[in-house]
């Protein structure tokens, strides 16, 4: 039964032809559609959370997690070559394992997009109001603008931005292939010219000890800073819009991953050889001494960071701007607020991407009769799918109103490294059972590589706090009861109904709504 209903690959592929977007986007769009998705709070505000946990071993924490994003990419390109249509893991494994685990998938990437949009939305409030407060030399009370866990009530600012992004999308505003190129750009320069900064100005005894807590400590930073490299399964999901999916699929997912690998570890050292990175402990006891180091993300490192900025002396890891704040420590303040507005403009565009990425999989599966037929109801005026996106909305708002950055962040990761792990084990068992269909991308080595891919994804959740893991599990709990309870009988694929099931269900055809950065139908910009 778990692997049962399985939709044929075939019918999958005929669908997306029927229904097939312009196909516009190139091999460097989609680099830059990877850029644009991948990087944001990870490196802008996750490093502080990553040092706390890591010490100056989180660059080996930004290795492990940029290798397992690597292997799983690569597993990622084979699939995403092979059945260029929407829905990213979902769809793949529905095809591979059936519709139980493909509907896992789907709700564990609820987890990846909405949480993920959450998260991002913190930090992106808590660079704009480290600028604000800088700019005008203002004190904004961290009463509104932190959750109830970091040493306030409600995140104001996350909520708006979250609100904000939501009205973008109903009223249907897709950022364009131009619009992502000149916030890639953005980012991409601001990380530039920290590294130019930091990089000659580095202590290399800041690097010892280096790894205070040892490799767990490592090991935990890995799995919260994969965050960082979470939005390159974005470009997957674009495979319907792309030219020659075949050849320029695995060069977006790839080429992303490799350009923001560099960077990551050049930011990374540029905060550790500066402004230091060890851990703030219980009392500010050394580690060596015995002190113990706070958990990110709680209270009691909430209170020790406040007494150490009563003192003057505060670290890296309780900034909620890590790189604005290292910036105006080595005495470039104006340029750290320049920093801060790159942030500030650059990062709601992670946020849509990442609520139109959840808008996306919630119609997929609306269409294929798993999720009510309203939630791909389309505006009369805006022609988007409006009902979901405020939902998604409302759920990301409050995430971000209540939750710490960092807890969002690893909640997230959970969904996502159960979607990689199952989209390496799709591939693999679809060259047994399906060896000779087309594949235009192959994973090398993959009797090496999508294992390593799995057991990567597996050690990474494995070092994701107990709490996080128990939440995954509470959530996936609820998935099988929605499934069993509604969607199981009401599946298209369970009922025999046609492949374009719009046409047998009475719903007017709908066009999955296309990507943003990518072209309308039209061949426009959107
Ligand atoms: N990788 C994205 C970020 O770091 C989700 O914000």
């Amino acid at each position: 039964m778990i692997f049962g209903r399985v939709k044929s690959l075939d019918a999958i592929l005929a669908t997306a032809e029927k229904k097939s977007l312009h196909r516009s986007l190139g091999a460097f769009q989609l680099t830059m559609l990877g850029i644009g998705a991948v990087i944001g709070t990870g490196i802008f505000v996750l490093t502080a959370e990553a040092a706390q946990k890591a010490g100056p071993g989180m660059m080996l924490a930004f290795v492990i997690a940029g290798f397992v994003c690597a292997v799983a990419a690569l597993c990622y390109a084979e699939m995403a070559a092979m059945v260029p249509v929407s829905g990213s893991a979902y769809t793949y494994s529905y095809a591979v394992m059936g519709e139980l685990i493909a509907w896992m998938v789907g709700w564990a990437l609820i987890l990846e997009y909405a949480v993920a949009a959450g998260a991002v939305s913190v930090g992106w409030s808590g660079y704009v109001v480290g600028l604000i407060e800088h700019t005008f030399h203002l004190d904004i009370p961290d009463l509104l603008t932190r959750g109830p866990f970091d040493g306030g009530m409600v995140n104001l600012p996350a909520m708006l931005i979250a609100g904000l992004v939501t009205w973008l999308l109903v009223i249907g505003t897709k950022e364009s292939a131009s619009v992502n190129a000149v916030l890639v750009l953005i980012k991409v320069a601001a990380l530039t010219l920290f590294i130019v900064l930091a990089l000659p100005v580095m202590n290399m005894e800041k690097f010892t000890p280096f790894a205070p807590l040892g490799f767990s400590g490592i090991s935990a930073a890995a799995a919260s800073i994969f965050f960082a490299y979470v939005g390159f399964d974005a470009v997957s999901t674009a495979a319907e819009e792309t030219k020659n999916p075949q050849r320029n699929m695995p060069i977006g997912l790839i080429g992303s991953l490799g350009i923001c690998t560099i960077f990551y570890m050049l930011v990374a050292a540029g905060v550790i050889g500066t402004v230091g990175a060890q851990p703030v402990t219980a009392g500010g006891i050394p580690i060596a001494d015995g002190g113990i180091a706070l958990a990110p993300g709680s209270t009691a490192l909430s209170q020790q960071c406040a007494a150490l900025a009563a003192a003057g002396t505060e670290a890296v890891t309780c900034s909620k701007e890590a790189l604005a704040w290292t910036l105006r420590e080595i005495g470039w303040p104006q340029i750290g607020n320049l920093l801060g507005l790159a942030a500030g403009l650059a990062l709601p565009s992670v946020i849509l991407m990442m609520m139109f990425g959840q808008t996306r999989i919630f119609f997929v599966m609306s269409r294929d009769g798993l999720l009510p037929a309203m939630f791909s109801k389309v505006h009369p005026t805006y022609k988007t799918p409006y009902v979901i996106t405020i939902l998604t909305g409302i759920f990301v708002a409050l995430f971000a109103a209540f939750f710490p950055v960092g807890i969002l962040a690893d909640i997230s990761n959970s969904g996502t490294l159960f979607a990689f792990a199952a989209v390496s084990i799709a591939v693999l068992v679809l060259r047994r059972t399906d060896p000779s269909r087309r594949r235009p991308f192959r994973t090398p080595a993959i009797m090496v590589t999508a294992p390593i891919a799995i057991l990567g994804c597996m050690y990474l959740f494995w070092s994701l706090g107990v709490e996080t893991k128990l939440m995954f599990v509470g959530w996936a709990a609820v998935g099988l009861i929605v499934y069993f309870a509604y969607s199981r009988s009401r599946s298209h694929v369970g009922r025999g109904v046609s492949d374009v099931p719009e046409l047998d269900a009475g719903i007017p055809p709908q066009p999955v709504p296309p990507l943003p950065g990518a072209h309308t139908p039209g061949g426009q910009d959107a």
